[in-house]
């Protein structure tokens, strides 16, 4: 059976890939985290005790330690989630993100290329590296259009221009030293284990505790979502059917405003745990000062995934978007664990800290 190392594997995405793997008896999974606090391994609780799986805690700009992981555990493939992911903390904060965003991957593309050098020709053959990766590196569109691979470039936060930057690098270890790479970028996904920092289970959880629902601006943007299994699925239609040095687009086709969001987050409480008071959670929509450099809408043009390597999301938005809301609901102990010390559901992303 081969390996494949899997990085940030503790965090939303990555716990979700790796259940979504090992169910399918077919490798061995290593997975890096450096848990931040945005990894939880509560998220894999069910399948610590695999004995396809193991976790190393550590930080892929660690070189050494990446190096000597890559000697031990001799992987077929290397999946990078790992990164700093919240757009408004990249506000408050970029330097972490050029740390983790930048430096890491740069890194980890040091370490597998001196990895990939030395192996034997089978195992050099067959060697991928697949660095996931998001659509707002391209920036904001009009009213109009989608983003394709052909996009240009034009990341406005500094969340944004730190993958936008690991992007280039992952081109460039292709361009130049012929690393078997492929990059993703995908529109934003939900659904379980997503750090209660993010739109969706930020409304579910600050909804049921009464507090108020903070809508930027006018609730107007509008993003891609898609349900976090079928950009797992995606994911490993890439690793396994796609062409090194190519770069794939994953969206949903499911534009919707963040209000409309809100107001679908909300009529599904309704049904499912209705407020003592008979009123609707809309109530509890608040409209508050906007995230500064607010991209506007995200649309991606999925064709060349779904043309070249016949991957096509299963999820409907609306089973998707009730399943996510009764996962929080039903798992009160992941969220009160998670949120523990790290984060109380406070406004992020004013940039008014230094
Ligand atoms: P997340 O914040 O939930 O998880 C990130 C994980 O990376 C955490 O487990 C964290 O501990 C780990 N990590 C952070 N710094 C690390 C380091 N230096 N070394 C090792 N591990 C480290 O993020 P996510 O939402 O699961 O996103 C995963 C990847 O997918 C990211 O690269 C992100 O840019 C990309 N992406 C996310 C979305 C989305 O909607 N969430 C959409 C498109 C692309
Ligand atoms: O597009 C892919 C990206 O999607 C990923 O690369 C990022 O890692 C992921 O975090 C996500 O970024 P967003 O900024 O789109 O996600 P977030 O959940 O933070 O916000 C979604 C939208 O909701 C955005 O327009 C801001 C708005 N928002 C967010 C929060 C947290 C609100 O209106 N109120 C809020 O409280």
């Amino acid at each position: 059976m081969e390996t494949w190392l899997v990085t940030g594997g503790a965090g939303f995405i990555g716990s979700n890939f790796i259940r979504h793997i090992l169910a399918q008896n077919m490798v061995k999974i290593v997975n890096l985290d450096k848990l931040t606090y945005a990894g939880n391994l509560l998220s894999l609780s069910d399948i610590t005790h695999n004995p396809d799986y193991t976790f190393v805690r550590g930080a892929i700009e660690d070189l050494p330690l990446v190096q000597d992981l890559l000697c031990r555990c001799r992987p077929a493939t290397i999946v990078n989630f790992a990164a700093e992911s919240h757009v408004d903390r990249s506000i408050d904060g970029p330097g972490q993100f050029i740390q983790t965003n930048i430096v890491g991957t740069f890194q980890l593309l040091e370490a597998a290329r001196a990895y990939w050098l030395q192996a034997p020709p089978g195992t050099k053959a067959a060697f991928r590296f697949i660095h996931i990766s998001t659509d707002e590196v391209y920036g904001s569109l009009g009213s109009s259009g989608r983003f394709s691979e052909r996009s240009a470039y034009a990341p406005n936060s500094p969340y944004s221009a730190s993958k936008a930057a690991a992007d280039h690098l992952v081109r460039a270890y292709h361009h130049t030293y012929g690393l078997p790479v492929l990059t993703t970028n995908c529109s934003n996904n939900y659904g379980p284990f997503q750090f209660p920092e993010k739109l969706i289970p930020l409304m579910t959880l600050s909804a049921v505790a009464g507090k108020e629902l903070p809508v930027y601006g006018d609730g107007g943007n509008a993003r891609d979502w898609l349900y976090v299994l079928d950009h797992c699925r995606a994911i490993q239609a890439v690793l396994v059917k796609g062409t090194p040095g190519q770069v794939y687009n994953i969206g949903g086709g499911n534009e919707k405003t963040n209000l409309e969001i809100v107001h679908a987050v909300c009529d599904l409480l309704d049904r499912l745990q209705p407020r003592k008071d008979g009123h609707s959670y809309r109530r509890q929509i608040t409209f508050v000062q906007d995230r500064p450099g607010h991209d506007r809408r995200y649309a991606v043009d999925a064709g060349k995934i779904r043309r070249e390597l016949g991957w096509n999301p299963k999820e409907t938005f609306d089973l998707g978007l009730r399943k996510t809301v009764e996962w929080y609901l039903g798992n009160p102990n992941w969220c009160r664990e998670t949120l523990r010390g790290s984060y109380y559901g406070e406004r992020l992303g004013l940039g008014t800290t230094a």
